[in-house]
């Protein structure tokens, strides 16, 4: 499970503060899909950005399978995120001076990269529709197929956590049903856990898991 206790976070932007979460408890279950739904600037970025470890909440704790997050030294924190998340940035998050597949490949680089990855990268591509831009640059691309990018690129090591931020922010209906249905069977074939951060209620299914903000609060109880 997936265990947000008391979570608040207060950004400080010069001598504003921004209460971003205030006092969010909730669970999501592991080896599920679930949603983050509410309007915008309601704290759902926030909180997915804690959840992923690349932020810290301002006070409150967060457990992922039992292991707090917020205990974690830094070095632990980043392994955590290295190893076992895949994000999903709702602005992309690309390089511009690297090609779709190169951007892919991009966490690898450090380890250097097997052939097997190259092949897997492509395929992934391929899968989402992208197999005429492989070699494209960020700004040949449009915004939905710089998100496929992005998406591919989060996936690649099928990570036990997949965060998508907005996944579907720019791309139309059919699209949209297209990448949420990958993050499905990932969630489904390889008991990925999956958090879909969205202001869509149309894509929510019945056996989905929601978990609903508004204004910073968490509108969720715990299921009798
Ligand atoms: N780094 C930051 N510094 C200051 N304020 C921030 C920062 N990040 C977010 N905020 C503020 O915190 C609030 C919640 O922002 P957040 O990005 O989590 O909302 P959101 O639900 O993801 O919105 P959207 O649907 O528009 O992406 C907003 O009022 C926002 O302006
Ligand atoms: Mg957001």
């Amino acid at each position: 499970m997936i265990e947000v206790e008391h979570v608040s976070k207060v950004h400080s932007r010069g001598k504003v503060d921004v209460r971003a979460l205030q006092d969010v408890s909730c669970t999501l279950p592991m080896e599920a899909f679930s949603f983050i739904l509410g309007p915008s600037g309601s704290g759902k970025s926030t909180l997915l950005y804690l959840l992923g470890g690349l932020d810290e909440p301002t006070s409150g704790q967060i457990r992922i399978a039992g292991q707090s997050l917020t205990a974690m030294n830094r070095r632990q924190r980043d392994r955590f995120r290295r190893d076992d998340v895949g994000f999903i940035f709702q602005n992309f998050n690309l390089l511009a001076n690297l090609t779709a597949v190169e951007n892919v490949l991009v966490p690898y680089y450090p380890a250097g990269i097997k052939r097997e990855q190259s092949q897997t990268a492509v395929e992934l591509l391929v899968r989402l529709g992208l197999q005429d831009r492989l070699d494209h640059r960020p700004t040949q691309l449009s915004g939905g197929e710089q998100q496929r990018v992005a998406i591919a690129r989060a996936l690649l090591k099928r990570p036990k956590l997949v965060l998508a931020d907005e996944p579907t922010g720019e791309l139309d209906t059919a699209n949209s049903h297209a990448i949420l249905q990958e993050l499905r069977a990932m969630c489904r074939d390889y008991g990925t856990t999956v958090v879909v951060v969205t202001h869509e209620q149309e894509f929510v299914q019945e056996t989905d898991h929601v978990v609903r903000i508004r204004d910073g609060l968490c509108l969720w109880h715990p299921p009798s």
